[in-house]
């Protein structure tokens, strides 16, 4: 399927002469930045530190559920947790691909992350204690990702777009399977259901805090919307995921450890407490439960891949001197 607006050739009234004037009016236009169009430094900054950052979230987000590859109760279960963590990997990998087209270079993103110069979700930083984790991860942090990056379909730069098309779908899978799982326990004996009700308490303020800082903390916002990068504000986003999510957990049958949840007429939407902002300042700091073992982690599987990446380069020059024969 071509998706590329490449072919389609300048749009609006711009000319060669005037490339901020061109950005300007694409922008307005609702079109797509391309790779090669002349872009202001700051929403190319903006734009690789945010699809870095989001590539490290997919890649090191495999961990807290491959956990529990292992130890799955089921074949059915390892093959369906496989699976997910999988399309993890792919999601890292057409991020990467997609800041590449910013003229950046993979290798010195994978070093900025296990150097801590690049951030990954803070979420990721949580353990998974349970299987009832695996269920509520698909749930809530696949929930979350969805609310965030279903937006992100439409950003103004074309190849973070349309990699989020494909992402989204697979989220949206993720959260289902989330969801099977956890309805399976809640069927299941009094101890399954207060497993669940175990993970649901520990993953739903992380959860929240996945948004971001509260709108009056977060100053790269109004640019980023006014570029078309992000459309909504984290506090928007944020009341979405709860409006989705409380519903769900009825049905479910679990309680949200929210003392302030409660629906509100006049708003048509629930209102809920304050997260714990102080604990999303130390884990972005690197003072979660598990930053430390995450990066020692990433950066083991980073040396112990360098046969691989040798080799390829090895073959990839060799095919190179042949086909030039
Ligand atoms: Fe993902
Ligand atoms: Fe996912």
């Amino acid at each position: 399927m071509a998706l590329s607006t490449e072919a389609e050739g300048p749009i609006g009234p711009a000319e060669p002469s005037a490339p901020a004037e061109h950005f300007d009016a694409v922008i307005a236009a609702e079109q797509r930045i391309e790779p090669r169009d002349w872009m202001p430094d700051a929403y190319r900054a903006t734009l690789v530190r945010q699809i870095a950052q989001h590539a490290h979230s997919e890649i090191i987000g495999m961990q807290p559920e491959g956990n529990w590859l292992s130890r799955a109760p089921s074949l059915r279960r390892k093959a369906i947790l496989l699976a997910k963590a999988q399309d993890e990997a792919g999601h890292g990998l057409y991020l990467y691909a997609a800041a590449e087209t910013l003229g950046v270079d993979r290798a010195e993103l994978t070093e900025k992350l296990i150097s801590g110069r690049q951030k990954y979700s803070s979420i990721f930083n949580y353990p998974t204690l349970t299987f009832a984790d695996v269920g509520v991860i698909g749930w809530l942090v696949d929930g979350a990702a969805i609310c965030n990056q279903v937006p992100l379909c439409r950003c103004s730069y074309g190849p973070y777009a349309r990699a989020m098309v494909r992402v989204c779908k697979e989220e949206s899978f993720h959260q289902r399977q989330g969801y099977e799982l956890l309805m399976t326990l809640m069927r299941g004996t009094e101890a399954q259901r207060r497993m669940v009700q175990d993970a649901v308490d520990r993953w739903w303020w992380p959860s929240l805090m996945m948004f971001g800082p509260p709108d009056g903390d977060s100053p790269n916002t109004a640019q980023s919307m006014a570029w078309r990068i992000k459309r909504h504000t984290n506090d928007e986003l944020r009341q979405r995921f709860v409006d989705m999510t409380v519903p769900q957990a009825e049905h479910l049958g679990v309680t949200l450890p929210d003392p302030a949840l409660r629906w509100n007429e006049q708003r048509d939407s629930w209102d809920f407490g304050e997260p714990d902002w102080s604990e999303l300042q130390q884990v972005i700091k690197g003072q979660g439960p598990c930053n430390a073992q995450r990066i020692d982690r990433r950066r083991a599987a980073h040396e112990d891949g360098a046969w691989v990446r040798e080799a390829a380069t090895a073959y990839a020059d060799k095919s190179k001197g042949q086909s030039s024969e």
